[in-house]
């Protein structure tokens, strides 16, 4: 073969870097000779509780009817969907995980010549959907760890058609306040896209949380965007959403595949919107873990990001080490090192108390080294 395959694609495609996910367990087994049973996971944000029992009837349920296409138009789920948040079926999209929903706003909305704008320590997959689309991206420090939306207002400009803001946002687990999120919203111009990615909104406490979905009706350029991957305990089965203006939703939907979210994720997911008790244990126990972790470090005397997440990014020093002396305790944590630029943190995600003590242990044991 004489021409590099490679080459073929758009050099702004080449020079993606892969996105990182956290490493399987099997992996981790396989790799190191380690017994998966003894491999605790805090790396990639699941739930530790699993999922409930409905959820579970209604994914057998589902198994009687795994020969034929899913419904394409998801319409029991957006109905649960449009009716939890008072908005019309048409305002909903559905999603292959939240992270598919990101990749057709990014499909619909971006391409050369425009750009989206995103912070510093953002989640991976904002820089990678809009570099896949041959957009520029144009990355605004971070403030305190966290999102500092006036610098990002002030650094749109008139290619920008995108914003990106993940609230709690990941790696970080910082938060923006209603105020803050409502001011960018007044601020920016109504070109562009502000997608809200609230992927952990089910971890935040009450009073935090705002309802989002009300100011679709002032913002006709919000896209909300939320996930079963965490809360719901549905990672594995891959179904997330997007609220926003129908025309929007529309566009949204021409660039999807017909048949993106599986028929037992639909199943699933409509049976967990309405399991509110899972979902509320998950959210209690998510925050004794949290303050679990937050004691742990500080007997080590680590700094921590406060979180509003179901995890916390821990200031370990060098952490690439760290992390592969974790790795071999049978502990995988997520480095968020390159594209995520905080080298010397690990990020944990909440685990039972169980494995939130053995990460602690192995922490600790592993600073020794
Ligand atoms: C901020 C944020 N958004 C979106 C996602 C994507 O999740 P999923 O595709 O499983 O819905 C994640 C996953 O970790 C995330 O952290």
């Amino acid at each position: 073969m004489l021409i590099d395959l490679c080459e073929l694609s758009p050099s702004y495609v080449r020079s993606i870097a892969p996105y990182q996910p956290g490493k399987p367990i099997s992996e981790l087994a396989r790799e190191m000779g380690l017994d998966e049973a003894g491999i605790v996971k805090l790396a990639s944000n699941e739930n530790p509780r699993g999922i409930g029992p409905r959820t579970r009837a209604a994914i057998e349920a589902s198994i009687a009817g795994i020969a034929r296409y899913p419904d394409g138009n998801g319409f029991e789920l957006k109905q649960a969907i449009s009716r939890r948040y008072g908005v019309d079926m048409a305002s909903v999209v559905l999603g292959n995980g939240s992270n598919d929903v990101l990749e057709l706003v990014a499909l619909a909305f971006l391409g050369p010549g425009r750009a989206a704008v995103f912070s510093q320590h953002c989640f991976a997959v904002y820089p990678l959907a809009t570099q896949a689309r041959g957009a520029r991206s144009i990355a605004v420090s971070a403030k305190n760890y966290g999102h500092d939306l006036d610098a990002m207002a002030r650094a749109i400009d008139d290619e920008t058609y995108v914003a990106w803001i993940a609230n709690p946002n990941n790696p970080t687990g910082t938060f923006a306040r209603a105020e803050e999120v409502e001011a960018f919203l007044r601020k920016v111009p109504e070109r562009v896209l502000v997608v809200l990615d609230e992927a952990y909104n089910e971890y935040l406490p009450h009073e935090l949380k705002a309802d989002s979905a009300r100011w679709l009706k002032r913002h006709p350029n919000l896209v909300i965007t939320r996930t079963f991957s965490k809360a719901y305990g549905l990672a594995g089965l891959r179904v997330g959403y997007a609220l926003a203006h129908p025309s929007v939703a529309d566009v949204m939907n021409r660039v999807r595949q017909p048949f993106n979210v599986n028929s037992m994720a639909l199943a699933a997911a409509v049976a967990a919107l309405d399991d509110m008790e899972f979902v509320a244990r998950s959210y209690a126990e998510n925050l004794q873990g949290l303050r679990q972790l937050e004691e742990g470090a500080r007997k080590l005397g680590l700094d921590f990001i406060p979180s509003y997440g179901n995890f916390i990014t821990i200031r370990v020093g060098k952490a690439a080490e760290i992390y592969k002396r974790l790795l071999r305790r049978s502990v995988i944590v997520r480095p968020v090192g390159g594209g995520y630029a905080l080298p010397e943190h690990l990020r944990v995600t909440v685990g039972t108390a169980q494995e939130n003590e053995k990460f602690l242990g192995a922490l600790s044991a592993s600073l020794k080294d």
